[in-house]
């Protein structure tokens, strides 16, 4: 029962990293993007606010992911035996795509996220805006590409 509810946990907090990343880099902002442009201030601006969310929404399911993988692991370590060659060879691959997806996702969040933050009380950072939110753009698409590695890398641990 324990290990449903922590597999349940590891995989809604993958779906949605995933599921957020695709949803707004793939579908919602090149959709606004093709909206008039807008006249409001940065921090008004559609793709400002869709960012905004999305860094911390991604760090916080890598988190979770990180968290259920570990306690999933410390409560099962008496049956991590007789395991197929090569599972941890394929564990360490999935580690790799991990620790990779936590560092962009901390840059993302604590980095570029924080740097175009509180635009009233920094008001000379607005001009960073458009250059700052095309990186997270970027940043955030190389996210998607290792979370969904680590996803892929999952599903064939638990088969494998
Ligand atoms: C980006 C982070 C991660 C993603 C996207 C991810 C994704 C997945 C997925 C999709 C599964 C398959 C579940 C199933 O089909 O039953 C899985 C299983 C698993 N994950 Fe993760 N995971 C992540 C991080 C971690 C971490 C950090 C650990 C441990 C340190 C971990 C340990 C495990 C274990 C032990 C299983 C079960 C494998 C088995 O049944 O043999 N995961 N993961």
């Amino acid at each position: 029962m324990e290990n449903n509810v922590l597999i349940f946990i590891h995989l809604m907090s993958a779906a949605i990293a995933v599921g957020s990343l695709a949803y707004c880099l793939l579908f919602f902002l090149p959709a606004m993007e093709k909206l008039p442009e807008e006249k409001t201030k940065e921090e008004h601006r559609v793709a400002y606010k869709a960012l905004e969310v999305l860094a911390p929404t991604v760090l916080a399911a890598v988190l979770m992911l990180i968290g259920t993988g570990i306690y999933y692991l410390l409560t099962n370590y008496t049956r991590q035996v007789d395991l197929a060659p090569g599972y941890y060879n394929l564990f360490g691959v999935k580690m790799v795509f991990v620790i990779i997806t936590l560092f962009l996702s901390v840059y993302h969040t604590f980095t570029l996220r924080a740097r175009i933050a509180n635009l009233d009380l920094s008001p000379e950072n607005r001009e960073m805006v458009p250059a700052t939110l095309q990186k997270m753009k970027t940043f955030g698409q190389m996210i998607l590409a290792t979370l969904t590695g680590a996803v892929f890398l999952g599903i064939w641990l638990a088969r494998f």
